[in-house]
């Protein structure tokens, strides 16, 4: 029975109906709220590589809607031209991000169902209209996703844990309530007592921007710390549970997120944390038998020379900027996903659990 009903920001949804918009929460100006309406592939392409929305799950769902923004600017096109320019539109998105499958993953559905509409023949308004049913359901099918994580992850929390968590994989990094926050949200509409370390998530701060912003507006005790504090509230014996998300599993479960992860999963290991990994299954990818062939996006040195809104690191000196590492299966307690736990997740389980999928 629900304490408090669940009612997470609504990151990014589409407006209106055909010609339609984005109207985006813009996440590089969080916690400063600020809205951001997109309404075409190089908008979309933009926001995407600036952060503006980021997450896995959040950036598959704003692909699929800027290959939709392309295609109802072109209500004249025939068929062919319309599919040639969608193929195109799904090239460029493609090329916004390497890391998060889900953006992959979610451009090859857009890129199916156009190529569906023109063997079918439909153009102009029809078309769009069938890409349109396509993104939504992507959209639609990422908020099921998220409550179903959230209710199958909050089984591990009790009232009173203190649980700690890195980057963002709530609300904004999805259309629904998060992937690493639904079993929080969900533990908390339960009733359960909780208290949450946010880590804050060094270069961009999406921990103390953004997970902070949200668990506060949701009435959640959270307390920023910076990432080299994680390890001493563990060895302090303070944190009961880890919970992060991801942006690419490999078949054998190895993990990618937010740099950082990997010595979180360490120390974990070390002070016998259990470490939960909260994923749909749109973001493992079998095609990698293991986490090192994951494309790990290496960002602006600008991020840490001048992060901080002024500069940090002395003029000509180099800076190594990578986004995402990968932790070993071996240090994951379970993968939570939306149709199984994966406890001490292997390749059978990963396998069994995209066949029920
Ligand atoms: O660079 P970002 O902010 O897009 O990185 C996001 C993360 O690493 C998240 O933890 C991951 O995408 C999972 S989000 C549900």
């Amino acid at each position: 029975m629900s304490k408090s009903p669940i009612d997470p920001p609504q990151t990014l949804p589409w407006v209106g109906d055909l010609p339609g918009h984005v109207l985006m929460i813009e996440q590089t100006k969080l916690p400063q709220f600020e809205e951001l309406e997109v309404h075409d592939v190089p908008g979309m392409f933009d926001a995407i590589l600036r952060l503006a929305v980021r997450g896995a799950p959040a950036i598959g769902v704003a692909a699929a809607f800027g290959v939709l923004l392309g295609a109802q600017q072109r209500l004249q096109a025939d068929s062919q031209t319309a599919l040639d320019a969608t193929l195109a539109d799904c090239a460029e998105l493609a090329r916004s991000r390497p890391t998060a499958v889900n953006l992959f993953w979610a451009l090859d559905r857009m890129e199916k169902a156009a190529r569906n509409a023109h063997s079918r023949g439909l153009a102009g308004l029809e078309y769009a209209r069938h890409l349109q049913s396509e993104a939504m359901e992507i959209y639609e099918g990422d908020r099921r996703t998220c409550r179903l994580m959230g209710e199958a992850g909050a089984q591990f929390i009790e009232s009173g844990m203190t649980l700690l968590t890195h980057c963002n994989a709530g609300a904004l990094a999805t259309a629904g309530m998060g992937t690493a926050l639904a079993p929080i949200y969900t533990a908390h509409a339960q009733g359960k007592n909780l208290r949450v370390f946010a880590d804050e998530t060094r270069p961009l701060l999406q921990g103390s921007r953004i997970t902070a912003w949200e668990l506060d507006r949701a009435g959640i005790d959270v307390t920023v710390i910076t990432d080299g504090m994680a390890a001493k509230v563990m060895q302090e014996g303070r944190v009961d549970a880890i919970f992060v998300g991801s942006d690419r599993i490999a078949a054998n479960g190895d993990v990618c997120n937010k740099i950082g992860t990997y010595g979180l999963a360490l120390a974990a290991q070390y002070h016998k944390v259990p470490f939960y990994v909260v994923a749909p299954l749109s973001t493992i990818d079998v095609s990698l038998p293991d986490g090192s062939g994951i494309p790990i996006e290496e960002r602006d040195r600008e991020e840490i020379a001048f992060g901080l809104g002024r500069q940090t690191v002395p003029t000509g000196v180099q800076v190594y900027n990578p986004a995402f590492d990968v932790t070993p299966a071996a240090w994951v307690t379970a993968i939570i996903t939306e149709v199984a736990v994966l406890k001490n997740p292997d390749e059978a389980q990963i396998r069994a659990a995209l066949a029920a999928g």
